[in-house]
């Protein structure tokens, strides 16, 4: 949810800015901008839309700063409009500023500004912060008591008036030695140089310039200068940090070869499940081998001890993840477990319980909403009896992240960088974190059998070999089939049981980047309210595989058949009574229930995709969307 970058250093930064905005496109692409500080002035490019309207307005202009700040952005206050885009400025343009998140208390700000005189150009809350430090470094010019950078000071004194979550990079024409960083909660990392220092939202915007990378916390901010990077906290004292050292192969934020980022990251699925399984696997374990855990998650005992109830928060695709995990902690684990949208548990939080292990789930890590759930219900358990203390746990994709920071305890589901806005595979691992965790639970509660535990574990090391089936066999036909879907507006996604939170992801796969209508249903519920949109129009997508459900979800099929829809069926291989009734089968490989969910979800990104490229929609940066959402 918008993308700050920033350069400081030896080589000219336009050129850096810009491939550093590239990489963090997927955040926000409504629209762009880059300012750098050149003999004294400012100079600030903006553009509207895409980067490449950017990019072809900064061709035209020879630029040799070596110091500056870019924005890609997603819009909260205001329009995507130019005026809005960022960098914004002072009234006499001497500071530029952008910014990721959101000024709760803008419009004071903005008043008391205007009083002073400050003119604003923009509907957005970010351009309080060029004219707050303008003012406050007038009046700090002013004052006796000088600072070694009042820069630096001017913008300490500002980010303590600033309210909400935000991360900012600020430059000054008349400091053009100095970049300053500032981050309360939204992200915010800097890239160590050899007398050259980055920053950026997002870790693939520093890795093609360095692996050494300092993560900025909550409440920090930070002056870099060719020289090297000072932090500092809020309250203004110097801190010592150390860098870590990224472990990330820069080949991994290309498409290599493949049409888009989704496309590549539907086919790493197997290698992704692959990684999961090597990670979470404890290979010495068997049934006869007692003295061994079958699963590895390097989560302590205590966590897990008299466990009474599992709370679930994440929004989006994690969301659904979650709604899988349900089933499986329930079903192997017999845990009661509760799976809410952080964004409404936050407000509405379920009453405490003893012994409750909260789990947020999400892919970048710094969803705003999960963030703040997790954060509450931790205030509201510290302090109180033993057994009704914080047990907090995350999934994540980014171990870097702030959630990582914020949790004692994680689960790094190894899919590698995701770029595609659309999640694809980090659901997949999501899915594979929640089999190895109720696994793990189920072991350690005795409600599950070692026979049968093996048994499930056979069927998971089995998956990716099965999703590459799926891929080799399905997506040529999906290909096909999307043709007849030129025209559709509307689609329905059945699923019952572990397959129902299938439906409503293969529904928003569809949703977020073809732009068409979807719902995703229970089976057992179409009769009560959907069917009333069916019609030879309205295709409807059955996810119907063998198990405890099968034969009522062809029932359920059936009662749309019957209602003239278009049906298409995720069936098992060899079910000719699938194929009966079904218009369009995609079979996939025919494993037990449990485990379906990671086969009969990859059609349905197939069909998503397809559907999407046919109709020549931007697949891996969809209208409205962002990756990484980090504002309420
Ligand atoms: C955005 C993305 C979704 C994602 C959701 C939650 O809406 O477009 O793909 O599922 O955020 O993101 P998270 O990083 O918390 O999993």
């Amino acid at each position: 949810m918008c993308g700050i970058v920033g350069y400081i250093g030896t080589q000219a930064a336009t050129g850096i800015l810009l491939a550093g905005l590239e990489k963090l496109e997927y955040r926000g692409y409504d629209s762009a901008g880059i300012a750098t500080v050149l003999e004294g002035n400012i100079h600030c490019v903006r553009a509207k839309g895409k980067l490449h309207n950017l990019r072809e307005k900064l061709e035209q202009i020879e630029n040799p700063a070596q110091v500056g700040i870019g924005h890609t952005r997603w819009a909260t206050h205001g329009k995507p409009e130019e005026y809005n885009a960022h960098p914004h400025m002072d009234t006499a343009r001497r500071v530029a500023v952008v910014q990721n998140g959101i000024i709760e208390n803008y419009r004071e700000l903005r008043e008391e500004l205007k009083q002073l005189g400050h003119e604003f150009r923009s509907d957005t809350d970010t351009e309080v912060i060029p004219h707050l430090i303008a003012q406050l470094l007038a009046e700090y010019s002013s004052s006796p008591n000088q600072h070694s950078s009042p820069f630096l000071e001017a913008v300490r004194q500002a980010v303590n008036k600033l309210e909400g979550a935000f991360a900012i990079a600020i430059i000054c024409a008349d400091y053009p030695d100095e970049l300053i960083i500032a981050r309360q909660q939204a992200p915010l990392a800097i890239g160590l140089g050899q007398g050259e220092f980055f920053c950026a939202s997002d870790a693939p915007a520093l890795v093609p310039h360095t692996r050494a990378v300092l993560t900025l916390e909550s409440g920090e901010l930070a002056r870099l200068t060719p020289l090297g990077v000072e932090v500092y906290t809020f309250a203004g004292d110097r801190l010592k940090k150390h860098p870590r050292t990224l472990n990330w192969n820069p080949v991994l934020v290309e498409k290599q070869g493949f049409k888009h980022f989704m496309l590549k990251e539907i086919y790493e699925q197997p290698g992704v499940v692959r990684a999961c399984l090597e990670a979470y696997l404890n290979t010495d374990w068997n049934p006869a081998s007692p003295g061994q855990m079958p699963i590895r998650l390097g989560l302590p005992a205590e966590l897990y001890a008299d466990l009474e109830q599992i709370q679930i928060v994440a929004c989006g695709t994690s969301w659904h993840a979650g709604l899988v995990g349900k089933y499986l902690l329930e079903q192997l684990a017999g845990i009661p477990t509760m799976v809410q949208y952080a964004s409404e548990f936050r407000y509405a939080p379920s009453p405490l319980t003893p012994n409750t292990l909260m789990i947020g789930v999400t892919q970048s890590g710094e969803t705003a909403d999960t963030l703040a759930a997790l954060t509450m219900e931790k205030e509201r358990r510290d302090g109180l009896l033993p057994k009704f203390q914080p047990r907090l746990l995350g999934i994540t994709n980014r171990l870097e992240s702030s959630l990582a920071q914020m949790v004692p305890h994680i689960i790094d589901t190894h899919a590698g960088i995701e770029i595609g806005v659309a999640a694809t595979k980090t659901f997949v691992a999501q899915l594979m974190a929640f089999y190895c965790l109720a696994l793990d639970i189920a072991y350690l509660r005795q409600t599950i059998s070692p026979d049968r535990l093996e048994q499930i574990i056979i069927g998971l090391r089995q998956l990716p070999a099965e999703i590459e089936v799926v891929l080799e066999i399905q997506e040529r036909y999906i290909q096909q089939l999307v043709h007849d879907f030129a025209e559709t507006q509307d689609f329905i996604f059945l699923g019952r049981g572990i397959n129902f939170p299938i439906a409503l992801e293969g529904a928003l796969k569809l949703k977020e980047i073809s732009y068409i209508h979807a719902e995703g249903y229970p089976a057992g519920e179409m009769k009560h309210g959907p069917i009333a949109l069916l019609d030879a129009k309205v295709p409807v997508v059955a996810i119907a595989m063998p198990g405890s459900v099968y034969e009522k979800v062809l029932s359920n099929a059936q009662e749309a058949k019957a209602r003239d829809a278009r049906l298409i069926g995720i069936t098992p291989m060899n079910a000719p009574e699938a194929a009966e009734i079904f218009d369009d089968v995609i079979p996939v490989p025919s494993v037990e229930e449990l485990l379906s969910p990671i086969l009969s979800v990859i059609p349905l990104q197939l069909l998503a995709y397809h559907i999407a490229a046919r109709r020549g929609l931007d697949v891996d940066q969809p209208r409205n969307l962002a990756k990484s959402v980090t504002v309420e």
